[in-house]
């Protein structure tokens, strides 16, 4: 499999003619985002509806906790139909940790805007890497997705560009930023990672998680400083 450039899985039917590789390989990815979307609209999006300031605010951090949880409706429901039993499909079942970044402890308005411009940021490279992926049913619900997280990073920005106007709220965004930052390069997996090389083997991925990685700060230290905030040194 040198050459993936051809290498293309229509269908659920043509999933399950393929070599246990690619199939164990896409089975990982669709139960990481379904866990992952789950976990995250429980720990970090629904709470949020509590924290919101204005009915405004609550009303379209509820759009976001929908949408969330939809993800992990759409990748669940594909990993049904790849043979993935229902429970490895949920946070904390079968072993599988969900992410680091879901250990931060979340209180404030201000921190859940920051997890939405950083985190989703995030998480919008992730879903960019799948739209080209090899598995169609994979691909597609990518491009579905895309807008959507797109439209999460935005929310962060536009309630972040709010929250700076004051000084006691810019303060709250730039200590958001401090802790919030550091838990996030590790999102993009182990440099070296048998998986990564694995993915891009049978044109699941596009990049490698150095690659990837190195974007990501990128795009989070233009948006910050967008801001007029800093971003404290990564950890990873
Ligand atoms: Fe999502
Ligand atoms: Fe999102």
């Amino acid at each position: 499999m040198e050459n993936n450039e051809k290498f293309q899985v229509k269908t659920v039917e043509e999933f399950f003619q393929q070599p246990e590789e690619f199939q164990t390989s896409i089975r990982k990815i669709v139960r990481s985002h379904a866990i992952n979307e789950l976990y995250g609209s429980q720990v970090f999006d629904e709470p949020a509806i509590a924290l919101a300031p204005t009915p405004y605010a609550k009303w379209l951090t509820c759009r976001v906790a929908m949408e969330e949880y939809g993800h992990h409706v759409r990748f669940a429901e594909l990993g049904e139909t790849i043979g993935i039993p229902h429970d490895d499909l949920l946070p904390r079942s079968g072993g599988k940790r969900p992410l680091s970044i879901f250990d931060f402890a979340m209180k404030t308005w201000p921190e859940f805007c920051v997890l939405k411009l950083l985190g989703d940021l995030a998480e919008i490279l992730q879903i960019e890497d799948l739209i080209q992926c090899s598995f169609h049913p994979l691909r597609n619900l990518a491009r579905m997705t895309i807008p959507e997280e797109r439209f999460h990073a935005q929310f962060g920005e536009d309630f972040c560009s709010d929250l700076i106007e004051q000084d006691d709220t810019r303060e709250q965004v730039q200590g958001a930023i401090d802790h919030i930052y550091p838990l996030l390069p590790a999102f993009f997996g182990a440099a070296n990672s048998r998986n990564n090389i694995t993915f891009r083997k049978w044109g699941i991925k596009v990049r490698t998680n150095e690659a990837m990685r190195e974007d990501y700060k990128n795009r989070a230290h233009q948006l910050v400083e967008k801001l007029g905030l800093e971003l404290p040194d990564a950890v990873a």
